[in-house]
């Protein structure tokens, strides 16, 4: 299970309405998030065809009333807009280490403008740990990974991007940050302040 489904319980997210979700892969934390929120409405953008079937196939168990608050959208983060809302949460698991650092500025000045002011960001990511133990390991463990899914989805990026210093610049502040693994795998609720 993703770090971040857990981590955070729904109370913090209780008052969120309007939530963007951006790679999300097969549904588990829509249908979470669609469950333990009743009031949320949620806009999910994928640009993989084969997640998006297995986001509504997960759909069709979870009840009508859920499946009517969720807009599945086959799309390109990097080129989505949604002008329909803004957004008062932001949620990615695992989809900023599918960028460079300069394309996740590309991202979050395009994503900046359609959310409230205040609105929270939910990020779970890998992280290359600094010290003890786990430090010697994690370096190779990400770039093994990072050799896995670039064979298998043809990614470009090969490290880890910067995305606290990206998120600090669009006006992000981090609220909470938990580490799993030994801090090989972190979950954050960051802030949009301004
Ligand atoms: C590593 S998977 C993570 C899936 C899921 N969030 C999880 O935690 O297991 C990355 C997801 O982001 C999607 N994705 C990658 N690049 C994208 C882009 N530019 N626009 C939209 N979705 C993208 C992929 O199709 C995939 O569903």
């Amino acid at each position: 299970m993703p770090a971040s489904q857990a981590v955070f319980s729904a109370a913090a997210l209780a008052d969120c309405r309007h939530a963007l979700v951006y790679g999300d892969g097969d549904g588990r934390f829509l249908a979470r998030l669609l469950r333990s929120n009743p009031h949320i409405s949620v806009d999910s953008v994928d640009c993989r065809a084969a997640m998006i079937s297995l986001v509504e196939r997960r759909m069709d168990r979870i009840g009508s009333s859920a499946r009517r608050r969720l807009t599945l959208h086959h799309d390109n983060a990097l080129s989505f807009s949604s002008y329909s809302f803004r957004y008062d949460l932001l949620v990615t698991h695992f989809f900023l280490d599918c960028f460079s650092t300069a394309e996740l500025n590309v991202l979050f000045d395009r994503t900046v403008p359609q959310l409230t002011t205040g609105a929270l960001f939910l990020v779970s990511e890998f992280a290359t740990i600094e010290g003890g133990p786990m430090a010697a390991v994690s370096r190779p463990i990400i770039a093994v990974l990072y050799r896995v899914f670039g064979l298998l989805t043809k990614l470009g990026p090969r490290h880890l991007p910067d995305h606290s210093s990206v998120l600090d610049a669009h006006g992000f502040t981090l609220l909470e940050h938990k580490t799993w693994l030994g801090g090989l795998l972190v979950s954050e609720l960051w802030q949009l302040q301004n």
